[in-house]
């Protein structure tokens, strides 16, 4: 009971712990589309070149067909002792099929076989990526559209700093998940080579065409350097790169919506559908979704790292190890996108709570900036000495527990007698937020051209 597919030289099968660890058909079974894929694509070619008949093509191609059929349904028969998904495949076929079977592994090895299905499967995930993603921008596109006037506090270092509108705190958002379709792009750039006809490590002396197939199977061109192919993950580190990148996007997102929903901030509401309630406290509505996003991060950085530490140190050509590359890579792709799914219903569900972020806004002297350059600007000191002149301002009215605008013009002018009536017309959130106007800047005017850049972008992709 030797393995029916390279078992020639043995006299005996392997151990059960050694099936258990060899084994990889129970993940890399969700290959099989790829793997059908790649085989037809091989088969044609092989006949094409003269290499197989006409006739054992055919046999071959509705072989092929019936037990995608068969996976498809769930009558398909898995076993481990064959391994993976390859050679389950491929026993499968000569059952159907006969001797016909045999001929389509000629000029391939499971080396270049795997680097195929894994770069299609990967190619396919991040065009699935990249689509979630554009319905996420689209979704805040259309937030920052509602809350262009909408004033809120920005924060650095978590306290008060100036206040920014709403559609700008969106519209950075919308920059950062850019940039991470973008890295999905250039990543479906580098990977877009076939490996197929690579073969174990060396090429091979049959006469096939890598061109052909490369181009049958939706690549820009064939991979050009055997040992490399075979041994290349790249493109797998690349997309667990990317996501993690992604990732520690949205955890940033999230971290905030855990903020805004408490009551202490009550800037959002969100909605029953994106939230859950406490068995024993009845008041609560947490924001469960948001915390498990913040959270799912952690398995996109294992992720990586799982595969990264996997591929360091190999030597040319193909590993085993290499078998480790997958359950990181569909874990991560699966995680990703639930992660985007469930913020892209959070932020289009959520309630923005105008008036609480109004009243934050204009709370922790967040105009202080506005009155240091309002004396800049008018009484043409040197930043430096507004800054100073400004802090004693805020000293005052902290002192008194009230805000800038709240202190009396002779107050001011105690401080700096050049100040004038005038000053109060900055003192206002809504006239900071106007006033910062250059570009990239918070102003609504600004935020308005900023989603009219991004919409058109999207329209033009
Ligand atoms: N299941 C293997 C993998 O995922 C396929 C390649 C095996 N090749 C070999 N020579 N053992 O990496």
């Amino acid at each position: 009971n030797s393995n029916q597919m390279w078992g020639g030289r043995f006299a005996s099968g392997p151990d059960a712990v050694m099936d258990a660890i060899n084994a990889s058909i129970d993940f890399d079974r969700a290959l099989y589309r790829e793997d059908i894929e790649g085989s037809l694509a091989h088969a044609e070619m092989l006949a094409a070149q003269g290499i197989i008949s006409d006739e054992d093509h055919a046999a071959i191609r509705d072989g092929l067909a019936k037990i995608e059929k068969e996976i498809e349904e769930g009558t398909f028969q898995f076993s481990r002792q064959l391994e993976d998904i390859h050679m389950n495949i491929e026993a499968r076929l000569s059952a159907l099929i006969g001797p016909a079977a045999g001929r389509l592994h000629t000029g391939r090895s499971r080396n270049d076989q795997v680097a195929l299905d894994f770069r299609l499967w990967v190619k396919r995930e991040l065009k699935r990526i990249d689509g979630a993603l554009a319905k996420l921008i689209e979704t805040f596109l259309a937030r920052a559209e509602e809350h262009a006037e909408t004033y809120l506090p920005g924060f650095t270092h978590l306290q008060t700093a100036q206040p920014v509108t709403f559609g700008h705190h969106c519209m950075a958002y919308v920059e950062m998940f850019g940039r991470d379709r973008s890295r999905v792009t250039d990543c479906i750039e580098r990977l877009d080579e076939s490996p197929l006809g690579a073969a174990a490590l060396a090429g091979t002396s049959l006469p096939i065409d890598r061109h052909s197939t490369a181009q049958r199977l939706g690549f820009r061109e064939p991979t050009r350097n055997s040992l490399d192919t075979v041994s290349d993950r790249d493109f797998a580190l690349e997309f667990l790169s990317l996501s993690a990148i992604c990732g520690m996007h949205l955890s940033r997102l999230a971290e905030e919506i855990v903020i805004w929903s408490t009551p202490q901030f009550g800037f959002i509401r969100l909605s029953d559908s994106f939230s859950t309630g406490s068995s024993i406290m009845p008041q609560k509505k947490n924001p469960d979704a948001a915390e498990l996003i913040r959270a799912k991060t952690g398995r996109l950085n294992g992720a990586l790292i799982t595969l990264l530490t996997v591929m360091k140190g190999l030597p040319l050509a193909y590993s085993k190890d290499m078998q480790e590359d997958k359950e990181a890579v569909f874990d991560a792709a699966e995680t990703l996108d639930l992660m985007i799914a469930a913020m892209t219903g959070m932020v289009s569900d959520m309630e923005v709570r105008v008036e609480n972020m109004a009243a934050a806004a204009g709370s922790g002297f967040a105009t202080a900036t506005d009155l240091a350059d309002w004396l800049v600007r008018q009484v043409n000191l040197p930043f430096r000495q507004a800054h100073h002149v400004t802090g004693r301002a805020v000293a005052l009215a902290e002192e008194r527990g009230v805000d800038l605008a709240d202190l009396p013009l002779a107050d001011l002018q105690a401080i700096d007698p050049a100040i004038t009536e005038d000053v109060y017309k900055v003192l206002t959130v809504e006239s900071c937020a106007k006033a910062r106007t250059s570009y990239g800047g918070t102003a609504p005017d600004n935020v308005r051209q900023q989603i009219a850049f991004w919409r058109d972008r999207l329209k033009n992709e």
